[in-house]
């Protein structure tokens, strides 16, 4: 189902001098159609002067707190249309278009487990992390967690408020540790400064009671400190991947602008007949292999395909390869294991072989 959802705004809460908290009514009737894990996100659609523009917000609540509405925490970026707007003008009782919540920035918790969860975030990065570690919390009573969150300054810690009445509610389960960029921490110089590799390594050093190797991360914020933790973790501090989950907002400032791979280079140049199955319905279109997208063609021939970010980051264009084969040019959101099943992101694909068929019906 890729349709978009009328649903209500019921609260616009300021949550720092540049964010705001929004919370989304779900109506009995669309309960079902947006269930969701802790840790994924939202697609919201905005027609602005004519022009159709998609963003994805990460859920900051967890499901164990009720399937009623939906929160979603949304930062103002410079030159952010869509960012300002929500920020400045949105009130209560204005209504936005949204897709059913996507994504797998999380894992499957269970009562029995004894686990340590650790939350790596920066700035807006805490709303995934968040919404994962409170599920752990409700659902595995014998869990812990802890949250190392970095921001500028005090005033700027997003659900700052929220967090401290989760570590008391939580009592000796949740241990938070706000480190700050642009403000001295009286006592200890081990909280200031951002999330870097020496930074996680001093807190491991730190709090012994993480089983480092055991633990199960979860990273959201800037790209380069995802990139950059994640792999820290896998390499040098050999935490299993599977333990080691990330959420990006962005693609990496090095991949963004980058050149089209060798790879690419060296794709044939084909003309291809692509077949695209849309909520049941099939649609064709014709491409150059070498040209654009099989995402941006299809948008052009104003096919009704499901997309956001267009960057190969929020996973909302994905689909499933059901014949002939395509080049993927970037993935930062599918798992390994979807890749080998069949999966693709459109908005990155291009034809390899003169027939193709996908499905987004996944
Ligand atoms: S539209 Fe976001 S990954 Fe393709």
């Amino acid at each position: 189902m890729h349709h978009f959802q009328s649903l209500k705004v019921n609260k616009v809460i300021k949550e720092t001098n540049d964010s705001v908290h929004i919370s989304l009514e779900i109506p009995e009737s669309l309960r079902h159609e947006f269930q969701f894990q802790q840790g994924q996100y939202l697609n919201v659609r905005f027609d602005m002067n004519g022009e159709d523009l998609r963003r994805s917000y990460s859920i900051v609540n967890a499901p164990s707190e009720g399937n009623s509405e939906l929160e979603i925490l949304v930062k103002r970026m410079e030159n952010g249309v869509v960012s300002s707007f929500l920020n400045q003008k949105l009130k209560e009782g204005d209504y936005i278009e949204v897709l059913a919540p996507q994504g797998h920035f999380y894992t499957n918790f269970h009562p029995s487990n004894q686990k340590t969860y650790v939350g790596l975030a920066a700035g807006s990065g805490i709303s995934p992390v968040l919404s994962n570690l409170k599920e752990a919390l409700y659902q595995e009573p014998k869990s812990i967690a802890f949250l190392f969150f970095s921001n500028k300054r005090t005033q700027d810690i997003i659900f700052k408020k929220q967090i401290d009445e989760l570590v008391h509610r939580f009592e000796g389960r949740l241990k938070v540790v706000y480190l700050l960029s642009r403000e001295k921490h009286e006592e200890n110089d081990l909280f200031e400064g951002r999330i870097s590799n020496d930074k996680i390594d001093a807190l491991l050093n730190c709090f012994t009671e993480i089983p480092v190797t055991e633990a199960t991360y979860f990273i959201c914020g800037p790209s380069e400190m995802i990139k950059k933790s994640s792999e820290f973790l896998k390499k040098e501090k050999k935490v299993p991947s599977l333990q080691v989950l990330y959420e990006y907002y962005a693609a990496p400032d090095d991949e963004e602008n980058a050149e089209k791979s060798e790879e690419f280079k060296k794709i044939p140049n084909i003309e291809s007949f692509v077949t695209l199955i849309i909520d049941d319905d099939e649609y064709s279109i014709h491409l150059n292999s070498k040209k654009e997208s099989i995402l941006d063609k299809a948008l052009k021939e104003n096919l009704p395909v499901p997309f956001a970010c267009k960057g190969g980051v929020c996973c909302t264009c994905k689909a499933q390869v059901m014949e002939g084969e395509v080049f993927m040019e970037k993935n930062f959101a599918l798992t390994e294991e979807e890749v080998e099943r069949g999966l693709v992101l459109t908005c990155q694909c291009h034809p390899t072989t003169n027939v193709v068929m996908l499905s987004y019906d996944v």
